[in-house]
This record gives C-alpha cells, sequence and structure tokens, in this order.
C-alpha cells in the first residue's frame, strides 16, 4: 500500500511513526517516574503475619489484660466479663478507688484532698495501683481498661494492623514473636477519645478504606491526623497511627514495663496535679521540663466508650452527670461488640453496624469470621 503512496506521504510517514513511538515511550518514562516518586514516600511492611498471631491470645497479644472499676458497679462489671468473654480475651479486675480511702500524707506533695474533685484523684490513684502491679509483677506490656469501654467486634483484626503500623513507624526489621508490638515504647493509647501528633511530625501508618472507620460526623473527636495527611488520605474513611504526644481519655492504653516505671515517676513520686489523662498526655508531649515519653495512637482510636439507654448519672463515676435520658451510645466505633451483645453471645453469625448502611466502605452487617482488614501503608 505504501508503494502507491505518492513519495513526498512516503518520507513523512516514518517520521510520523518514529514521533509517534518517541512520544509513547516518552510518556511511559514519564508517567513511570511520576509514579515512582509518589510511590516512594509509601511502603507496606515485610512483616510476616504469623509474627502477629499472639495477637489472638486471650490477653490480646500483651502480656496482662486489666479493668479498673469500683466493686459496686457491679452492672459494668458484668458487661465488661461477658464483652471480653465474646470477644476472646480476659481480664483481671482492679478495684476503682474512692478518695476517702486515701490519706493527705500517703499523697504526693502539691495534691490536697480537700480541694481537688474527689473523683478525679480516686480515678487517679487508681491507675497508679494498675502500674504499680504491672511493675511488681514484672509484665512485659500491659493492657488497661476502664469499666465502660467498648471495643469492634474485629479487634483482634484490627490489633494485628496496629502493631504492623507500629514497627513499621519504628523502623523494625523483625519481630518478636513473644512481643507482638514490640517493647521498645512507653504507652499506646489505643483507646480514649482523641490523640494528637506533634504538628512537626512527618510520618504516619494509613489504613484507608477501614470498614470499622466511623464517618468524621459520626465521631466525637478532636485533633487527629495533620492536614497535610488527610491530602493524602481521606480523613472519612482512613485510619491513621502515628506518634502521639498528646491524647485524653483513658478507656484503654497499653504500657511497657518501660513507660510504667516513667508515669508511676513521674505522676506518683513527683507530682502533676492534673486529672490521670491529662498528666499522661503531658508526658507524651514532654512539656514543661518532663522527659518525653514514647506514645503511639490510632486515629480514630480502637477502643471506645459505651453508654446504656438511660439516664446519665449512672454513666460515669467520675462525672456526676444528670437525670437526661439518653439512648444508647458507642462512641468513635462501628462495629461495637457491646451494641452486638446479644447477637454474639446467641452465636449470630453476623453483626450489624451502628450507623446502618451509610458509609460505602463499611456494610450494614458484616460477618467477623470473614472479615478481612485492609493493609496499611506507611508514609516516611
Ligand atoms: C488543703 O487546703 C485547705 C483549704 O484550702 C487548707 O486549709 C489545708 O491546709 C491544705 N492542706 C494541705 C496539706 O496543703
Ligand atoms: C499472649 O501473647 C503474649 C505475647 O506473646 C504473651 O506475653 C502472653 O503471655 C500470652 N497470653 C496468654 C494468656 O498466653
Ligand atoms: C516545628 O518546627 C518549627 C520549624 O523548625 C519550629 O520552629 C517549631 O518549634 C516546631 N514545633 C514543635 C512543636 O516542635
Amino acid at each position: 500500500m505504501i508503494s502507491q503512496l505518492p513519495s513526498q506521504t512516503r518520507k513523512i510517514i516514518p517520521i510520523v511513526i518514529a514521533f509517534f513511538v518517541a512520544y509513547v515511550l516518552l510518556s511511559f518514562v514519564i508517567a513511570d517516574n511520576r509514579d515512582t516518586v509518589g510511590l516512594s514516600r509509601f511502603s507496606q511492611s515485610g512483616l510476616r503475619d504469623r509474627d502477629f498471631d499472639d495477637i489472638s491470645n486471650t490477653t490480646l497479644g500483651f502480656e496482662h489484660i486489666y479493668a479498673i472499676g469500683l466493686k459496686e458497679r457491679t452492672d459494668k462489671r458484668d458487661f465488661l466479663t461477658v464483652a471480653a468473654s465474646v470477644s476472646g480475651f480476659d481480664v483481671d479486675w482492679v478495684d476503682g478507688v474512692r478518695s476517702q480511702d486515701l490519706q493527705q500524707k500517703a499523697l504526693p506533695n502539691g495534691y490536697n484532698l480537700s480541694t481537688i474533685e474527689p473523683n478525679v484523684i480516686g480515678c487517679w490513684r487508681a491507675h497508679m495501683n494498675v502500674l504499680k502491679s504491672v511493675i511488681a509483677n514484672s509484665y512485659s506490656t500491659a493492657l488497661v481498661l476502664e469499666d465502660d469501654a467498648d471495643w469492634d467486634v474485629n479487634i483482634k483484626t484490627q490489633l494485628r494492623e496496629f502493631a504492623r503500623g507500629l514497627h513499621s513507624l519504628k523502623g523494625d526489621k523483625k519481630v518478636s514473636k513473644q512481643a507482638p508490638y514490640g517493647t521498645d515504647w512507653d504507652l499506646l493509647w489505643i483507646g480514649g477519645c482523641s490523640s494528637a501528633a506533634d504538628v512537626n511530625e512527618t510520618q504516619f501508618y494509613a489504613i484507608p478504606n477501614d470498614p470499622t472507620v466511623p464517618r468524621v460526623e459520626r465521631r466525637r473527636t478532636w485533633f487527629g491526623p495533620l492536614d497535610s495527611w488527610k491530602e493524602e488520605f481521606p480523613e472519612d474513611s482512613t485510619r491513621f497511627i502515628y506518634r502521639a504526644q498528646e491524647g485524653c481519655c483513658t478507656f484503654g492504653y497499653a504500657v511497657t514495663a518501660r513507660g510504667a516505671k516513667k508515669i508511676l515517676t513521674a505522676l506518683a513520686i513527683d507530682h502533676i496535679e492534673l486529672p490521670v489523662d491529662v498528666a499522661m498526655a503531658e508526658l507524651c508531649g514532654g512539656l514543661g521540663d518532663r522527659e518525653r515519653i514514647e506514645c503511639f495512637a490510632p486515629f480514630p482510636n480502637l477502643i471506645g466508650t459505651y453508654r446504656p439507654a438511660g439516664p446519665a448519672y449512672k454513666d460515669s463515676d467520675i462525672n456526676s452527670g444528670d437525670q437526661n435520658v439518653h439512648e444508647e451510645q458507642a462512641y468513635n466505633l462501628v462495629y461495637s461488640t457491646r451494641r452486638n451483645i446479644h447477637r454474639l453471645v446467641s452465636g449470630a453469625e453476623t453483626v450489624f453496624s451502628q450507623w446502618g448502611e451509610e458509609s460505602p466502605w463499611s456494610p450494614g452487617e458484616v460477618n467477623p469470621k470473614e472479615f478481612v482488614y485492609p493493609r496499611g501503608y506507611h508514609f516516611h
């Protein structure tokens, strides 16, 4: 066919083809470069899945789990015990403390029993008792829960990915099977109201399209990921893990032996006249002349809090609350264990999202046995 074309056209065709081929090749090279530039800031960890197997054990891969609650709040003890049992873990109860059982002379200098909020100091002491027990028992790691804690039915799968993210942020190349979270940190603020990273923090781990993440409008959180991180991953459906410089509420946090010693020293031997969560947050941020401790947190948190339907005064033993009646609430969760407790106890195969079908990344109903939790990315 070419031989039948006029000679001028015959000369042009190879040039056109050459240009075309060059264009295609060049655009591949450019696109490739663009991708590698973008992707080089993300990586997926090569840690072996089986190194995290102990996270499925009855202490969630920690050496011990404590639950703090007043002895007489039998209602809360009953519920937490059943919820932990259907989730496959055991808790060791530690009694909450009342301020009237404390003596002024046993308090650190600066604490004044007659002026400090009684429940604040009772809560402080209960957490100090737990930390003292971690040290006395030489536990390498321990998780501490409060008696109204609630968590996703998929907590074990979530914690595996949390551990992967943690090792990724720490730059660990290997994980010891006996310490699936490692022990080179002080505090993991797994459960609480909120947390924040340092404004200059450059690293984070992101789990996009996490079905267990409630929409932003359904959360009761503040701070959270830095604005620049939200440009990389949508805030609505991503769980972020980062080095935390502050946190609040103590529904569920983990300490290492090292962390327990540092926190007990700072909050009981020394003096911080603040509620225990605010004081721990100051340590995470290294505020004042305090030594900064090493804290990490997922956002939204993995352990939230639960309020049964009814009057507010029944909820907390720290804040008095009022007669106002509220609906059943499970903060910052999607597949709340407590809101699904009847299904879980009766052996139903599936559980429900407390938000129905409203977010595209969270099915309204899931089977925890078939649930696949997404893999995250480390952003450098
Ligand atoms: C505690 O505060 C009360 C009232 O302000 C004061 O009378 C008392 O001396 C203080 N006690 C200590 C140990 O500081
Ligand atoms: C669960 O695994 C952790 C990490 O290996 C371990 O320290 C803990 O003792 C285990 N718990 C139980 C009940 O076996
Ligand atoms: C963040 O970095 C800036 C510039 O280096 C510095 O001035 C600022 O103090 C840092 N902020 C914190 C909280 O470390």
